[in-house]
């Protein structure tokens, strides 16, 4: 890769849980990309927003705090909290927040060598012109079996039929509103995960970068 070589992005999509963040993760580490899991950034919005004892639904105010994000310096750890996942998912319905995050989404991409990015819609809004995009899904129950199990292996408490129907909702709204809805981009490589291991996974999509490169 020279350094004039304009920025390679690899675009990953896909609902909660689906094992998105691991296979961007696996991408970035084989490719020497950087990462971004923009969802932590909707996240991040939204926790703010707690702290501050102000209301999720005030588009003005969640916008400042949107800009007001470093994209670089996101705490993981306290923000994968299950309940600030839904929280996010309110903040993420509007059209001014979005527009603060995906403006620094697009920054950071910009810079080389590039990176992955995963979301909701980054082969669709985010990076259109990404090199290769995938769409990473899986079946509700899987989806909330893996957040499930991984509440409990960090020693939290957890319910299946809670988990499911959290997801279940935040799908919906994902997939259903008005601005950025999750949808697979029209030429993102779909996989389902429901039965594939990540191992396997990356394998499908370590080829198909592979071939993307040498295009
Ligand atoms: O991926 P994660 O579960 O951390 O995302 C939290 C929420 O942030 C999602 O449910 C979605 O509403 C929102 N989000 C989004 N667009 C992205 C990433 C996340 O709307 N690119």
């Amino acid at each position: 890769m020279s350094e004039t070589a304009s920025p390679i992005v690899i675009a990953v999509d896909g609902p909660a849980a689906a094992g998105k963040g691991t296979l961007a993760r696996r991408l970035a580490a084989r490719y020497g990309l950087r990462h971004l899991d923009t969802g932590l950034s909707y996240r991040a919005t939204a926790k703010a927003l707690l702290d501050a004892g102000l209301a999720l639904d005030d588009e003005a105010v969640a916008a400042r705090m949107a800009r007001a994000l470093d994209l670089s310096n996101l705490d993981r750890v306290v923000l994968s909290a299950h309940d600030i996942g839904e929280a996010a998912s309110k903040v993420a319905v509007m059209p001014d927040v979005r527009r603060a995050l995906v403006e620094a989404q697009r920054d950071f991409a910009a810079i080389a060598p590039g990176a992955v990015l995963d979301g909701r819609d980054i082969g669709t809004v985010v990076c259109p012109d990404a090199l290769i995009k995938f769409y990473v899904t899986a079946s509700p129950a899987v989806r909330a079996r893996r957040r499930h199990d991984e509440i409990r292996g960090k020693g939290g408490q957890a319910d299946m039929a809670g988990i499911l129907a959290d997801i279940e909702r935040r799908d919906a709204r994902d997939m259903e509103r008005t601005d950025s809805p999750l949808r697979p981009a029209a030429n993102a490589h779909l996989l389902d995960t429901t039965e594939m291991g990540i191992e396997t996974a990356f394998e499908t999509a370590r080829v198909l970068v592979d071939a993307a490169l040498e295009r």
